[in-house]
């Protein structure tokens, strides 16, 4: 048994493997493992541990005939040749639930520094251009009574949409099937997508990365959107077209934009950086203690369930 982790994780997960008496090695440095190191330390693995900015493809696969088990530290897995791992039968696991809360406040966190235009009040302050208070002085918006347009009512829309009907706005949701429990407990309404996007103040994004959410905001969806709409994306960058939302936020089309994540991370757009109506955040959706230990124990107690020939707490298949 050997178990590869392609990144220092919370020592959790390293005492776990421990205490269960399963060797490990991890990637020591503080930045992504480079794929010819990881390449070569997969070879004969039987499991592996990874985070979201290692790409396991066919190649990756293809060097360790002896895996069992990738257990993914993220909710999300589209860093992950699925029908790849499944072909060779390898177990995939993600981290679901775990960091829904952590992840959902963040996205509540954006919508109000969007909103009440924390960042260039605190970019003010700091420049010391702050000369008192005036009575116009980043007039922002409220919450209360917009409408909440969340696309993806999983597990992290849903937690959103309870933080957000909290502040008194009313919940839109696109989803491909009906949410009976968040349409009663938050008066939820499920609506189309179109509709969504021309009525929402606030549109947040919980959709997973696949090949039908690729660009799915693109230049015709984003035009929809209202003068008054804050953009919230917490969940994966290539769902929005990075260079057209930058063309209507550089047009003030819409009020505001606030990400998490970046269509090529972690390379940003240098356009974005230049504008006053986007608040950019480094991919910190679950950045929680609290979050980051349980998804090291959870992907941890995966790896040890399989290897000890139990089923995964949390299979992606
Ligand atoms: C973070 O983006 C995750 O998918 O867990």
């Amino acid at each position: 048994m050997k178990v590869f982790i392609t990144r220092e994780i919370p020592e959790i997960a390293f005492q776990l493997l421990k205490r269960n008496n399963i060797p490990f090695e991890y990637y020591k440095k503080g930045s992504p493992v480079p794929r010819k190191i990881l390449l070569d330390k997969v070879n004969n693995c039987t499991a592996l541990i990874s985070l979201l900015t290692e790409k396991i493809d066919a190649e990756l696969i293809d060097r360790m005939p002896d895996c069992k088990i990738i257990a993914n530290v993220a909710v999300g897995y589209n860093n992950i040749d699925i029908e790849y791992a499944k072909k060779k039968n390898i177990i995939v696991t993600n981290t679901p639930d775990v960091l829904t809360e952590s992840t959902a406040d963040l996205t509540i966190a954006l919508a109000l520094a969007c909103a009440r235009r924390l960042y260039e009040g605190e970019n003010l302050v700091r420049s010391k251009k702050f000369k008192g208070w005036k009575p116009k002085l980043l007039l922002g918006v409220e919450m209360k009574d917009k409408i909440f347009g969340i696309l993806g009512a999983g597990r992290i829309g849903t937690a959103v949409a309870k933080r957000a009907h909290s502040f008194g706005t009313k919940i839109f949701y696109f989803d491909r099937s009906r949410h009976i429990k968040l349409e009663k407990q938050f008066n939820a309404v499920k609506v189309s997508l179109r509709t969504l996007l021309t009525k929402s103040d606030f549109v947040s994004i919980h959709l997973p990365l696949n090949k039908s959410t690729y660009h799915l905001l693109n230049d015709e969806k984003l035009k929809l959107l209202k003068n008054s709409a804050i953009l919230l994306n917490t969940a994966r960058g290539e769902i929005i077209d990075e260079s057209a939302l930058f063309k209507i936020l550089k047009e003030n089309r819409i009020r505001a934009a606030g990400l998490d994540v970046y269509e090529n991370e972690p390379e940003i757009n240098p356009l974005l950086l230049k504008l006053k109506n986007v608040v950019l955040l480094p991919h910190i959706g679950s950045a929680t203690v609290e979050a980051r230990n349980s998804m090291a124990e959870l992907a941890a107690t995966n790896v040890i369930n399989v290897l000890k020939g139990k089923p995964p707490l949390t299979p992606v298949y």
